[in-house]
């Protein structure tokens, strides 16, 4: 086990403060206080706001290279740091430890790509002799930093979705204010004190863990000029409604499909329905929550389905055997065990798990499920997959489409006028086809549609957020 401190500090204006360890962060499993955390007040939000307006003409007039050379500090420490980072999601999120693994490398790809992406900020020259009136008349933009940012970032990814928004910050010259996940701020706490060994300007980075009662300033505040917020589609249209004129990204839930052809590679989608379906407890945006599967295979599909999901192994994340570890909270897992109950009630047959104890809910899989409960219709964001059959093509389609969300699908098949079809039609930011809807690659677009976002992350989609263009016209003969 690799040696982590009991207590953390924050960071205001760049450097650690230790003002208070008034917040109480448990390990997910045991429940038990691992470590604390200092708490920001509004003064120390304040001075962090402040702060980053002082840096944003210093952080805009950082050379590229600079830029670059800080985000490339970052992968090689993390590189080094990569145990220890693992071993504190594992604790402070209950992830097992593979995919605490998992997002610690990902953590790297962000930062990496932003380290080469902070090079390519290109503009475009863009002739406007279009008309007579304009003959003469040259046109040019580039793109400029937008100003300091304020980000939210959520529990589930603590490190690799709190870099998603600091990594491109850095990449295009944006200071900017972090509130992280009150359940999990220790993954961004540590991308901040690898942040405080590097020369970015005073004021150019401030990682607050705040309660929610006292982070209204990261909404409400006009000198930040753009929220991106991560976490429940709740809260995420709520701040937007809140937030002035500044600019407003979301990245929020969804209850993702996948759609098993009758051509599909069976083993395959099986096994990646398996992982799409409960890694790391389902709590994921992408998580796959409705598996749609052709007729003509599904009691194949759906026996063999069982049979791994009743085979999954649960408990301690901190053991490599375990696959499914605690959800975020009791609380979280009851929440979802009551829809299961109630969609069990009203006809679903429960084919795998459904029972619960503490935070450990179990591999869930329904059939026959109403598709008016809240197990259908909303975000599960937990272990539970409901099985479903189509027929046709069109019915697939339709029932893709049949959700307030549209984040990520999932496609099986080896039709490419399937594909491209459902590239056409299915409401989503996203679609993978011979992969699940949670499969995802750090440089991708990564956004939704309809209740699940508005913009995109995904490094360069989101520095293209957090600049403005600024365009120039000459006129040749003046
Ligand atoms: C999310 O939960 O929105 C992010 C999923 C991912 O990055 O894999």
């Amino acid at each position: 086990m690799p040696h982590v401190p009991d207590t953390y500090p924050l960071y205001l204006n760049n450097r650690a403060v230790q003002p208070n360890a008034d917040l109480a962060v448990t390990d997910k499993f045991t429940g038990e206080v691992a470590f604390r955390v200092a708490l920001a007040t509004p003064d120390i939000i304040e001075a962090a706001i402040a702060g980053a307006e002082r840096a944003a003409p210093a952080m805009a007039a950082m050379a590229s290279y600079e830029r670059q050379a800080v985000l490339d500090h970052c992968v090689k420490r993390f590189r080094e740091r990569f145990d220890e980072l693992a071993w504190a999601l594992c604790i402070e999120a209950g992830k097992p430890l593979a995919d605490a693994e998992g997002e610690v490398t990902r953590l790297i790809d962000t930062f990496r790509i932003a380290a080469e992406e902070a090079t390519r900020n290109y503009g475009e020259v863009q002739p406007l002799d279009i008309s007579p009136r304009a003959k003469g008349y040259l046109g040019m933009w580039k793109r400029v930093p937008i100003g300091p940012c304020s980000f939210i970032s959520p529990f589930n990814f603590p490190l690799n979705l709190a870099a998603h928004k600091i990594a491109p910050a850095i990449a295009v010259g944006c200071p900017f204010v972090m509130k992280p996940a009150s359940l999990t701020p220790l993954g961004a706490i540590i991308i901040g004190e690898v942040l405080a060994e590097t020369n970015l300007p005073e004021g150019a980075f401030s990682i607050l863990p705040a309660s929610r009662d006292g982070a209204d300033l990261f909404t409400t505040d006009e000198r930040l000029k753009l929220l991106s917020f991560t976490g429940s589609p709740e809260v995420g249209w709520a701040l937007k409604a809140k937030a002035g004129k500044k600019k407003v990204v979301l990245e929020l839930g969804g209850n993702a499909a996948v759609v098993i052809d009758r051509d599909a590679d069976l083993d395959h989608a099986l096994a990646r329905v398996v992982f799409g379906g409960y890694y790391q407890s389902g709590q994921s945006c992408i998580h796959v929550q409705r598996v749609i599967v052709h007729e003509d295979i599904y009691d194949t599909f759906r026996d063999r389905l069982v049979a791994k999901v009743k085979a999954l192994k649960s408990g301690d994340p901190k053991s490599r055997e375990t696959f499914i570890g605690p959800m975020i909270s009791v609380k979280e897992a009851q929440r979802l065990k009551g829809w299961i109950d109630q969609a069990v009630a009203g006809g679903a047959t429960l084919l795998a798990g459904g029972g619960c104890e503490g935070a450990m809910l179990e591999a869930t899989l329904v059939e026959n499920c109403g598709r008016d409960t809240d197990l259908y219709r909303e975000e599960a964001f937990g272990p539970a997959v409901i099985l479903s059959r189509f027929r046709t093509w069109h019915e697939a389609i339709a029932e893709v489409n049949d959700s307030k969300f549209g984040l990520q699908a999932g496609l099986f098949t080896r039709d490419i006028h399937k594909v491209l079809d459902a590239w056409d039609r299915l409401e989503v930011g996203g679609i993978v086809v011979n992969d699940v809807s949670s499969y995802r690659v750090d440089n991708m677009p990564y956004g939704g549609v309809k209740d699940s976002g508005l913009g995109r992350e995904g490094v360069r989609f989101a520095m293209e957020d957090m600049t403005e263009i600024r365009n120039l016209v000459i006129r040749r003969d003046g």
